[in-house]
């Protein structure tokens, strides 16, 4: 895999120091809410930072596990997404947290919590990973932001190209002639 990486853009310690940081953020904003929370988290891109993650919330919640369909292949995913399958999440009356991998043309975003947003919760926020603010359109926010990164296509710790590279440990920019074809 080494070899197919151009550069590493966030080596894995300072990925560790910032999910610890995100995990502190997060359990303030729901620490003192009646309401119970549902993690809703869009595979699979977002499994890695999931699991880190949720393993540093000490507030209790129940996980809900959502595909969007995105082009296989392509380096430019969900143009047209639509989410995959029934929507079997338990959101009513419950604070609800979107987890992704990472914010680009907004369009997963804005997919998943309208959907969500009908099935009456008391709050959906958003938190991704890195979030590319080139391309960020207005009406589209995260609540919590790892990383904002250049408009460059990215993987590791579950990003993927063409669902590889998931595993690689570091964030980094792939060789663009490995998918200049795509
Ligand atoms: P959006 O819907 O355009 O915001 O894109 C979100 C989805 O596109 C993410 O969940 C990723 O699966 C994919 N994506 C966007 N940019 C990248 C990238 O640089 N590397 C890997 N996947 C990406
Ligand atoms: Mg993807």
């Amino acid at each position: 895999m080494d070899d197919d990486i151009e550069r590493i853009l966030i080596p894995r310690e300072r990925i560790a120091r910032r999910v610890a940081e995100l995990a502190d953020e997060i359990g303030r904003t729901y620490s003192d809410s009646a309401a119970a929370l549902t993690v809703v988290a869009i595979l699979s891109g977002s499994v890695i930072f999931l699991a880190d993650l949720m393993r540093q919330l000490p507030i209790r919640m129940k996980i809900g596990l959502i595909t969007v369909s995105s082009y296989a292949g392509a380096t430019t995913t969900s143009r047209g997404a639509s989410i995959l399958g029934e929507l079997r999440v338990d959101v009513r009356g419950r604070h609800v947290l979107v987890v992704d991998d990472i914010l680009d043309t907004g369009r997963t975003l804005r997919l998943v919590t309208a959907e969500l947003r009908q099935r009456e919760p008391v709050s959906v926020r958003t938190c991704v990973l890195l979030r590319k603010p080139a391309k960020v359109p207005p009406d589209v926010k995260a609540d919590f932001v790892g990383f904002d990164v250049e408009d460059a296509f990215v993987v590791g710790y579950g990003l993927d190209y063409d669902d590889h590279y998931r595993n690689y440990p570091d964030i980094g920019i792939l060789r663009p002639e490995l998918y200049a074809s795509a």
